[in-house]
């Protein structure tokens, strides 16, 4: 089922040019910040599984920490292909907390 659940506060999001894990029920969730962007995807790397929201962001990719695949966070796909791509949230900002839709 899918529906709107409270990820965390506008506070605790990551700064501009960097990424963060944010854990939701069973899920961990990979938040992204581009040029003031704040865009959701999921946290497993498609690769082996590395851990995105502790990765970097390079231009406006998601670094893995494990060995460097891309991802554009706004789509959730892999740079080098295409086919690969992660499942990417909607999230929405109000009063001051951040909702995602699962
Ligand atoms: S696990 Fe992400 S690049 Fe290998």
């Amino acid at each position: 089922m899918s529906g709107l659940v409270k990820l965390t506060i506008q506070s605790e999001l990551p700064p501009e040019g960097e990424a963060k894990e944010f854990t939701c029920g069973d899920k961990v969730i990979c938040v992204a910040n581009v040029n003031g962007e704040i865009t959701a995807m999921d946290n497993v790397c498609l690769h082996r599984g590395g851990p995105l929201g502790q990765g970097v962001i390079e231009g406006n990719k998601v670094v893995c920490p494990w060995h460097g695949w891309q991802f554009d966070p706004k789509t959730g796909e892999a740079t080098h292909n295409p086919k690969a791509r992660l499942v990417v949230y909607d999230l929405e900002i109000k009063d001051g907390e951040v909702m995602i839709r699962l």
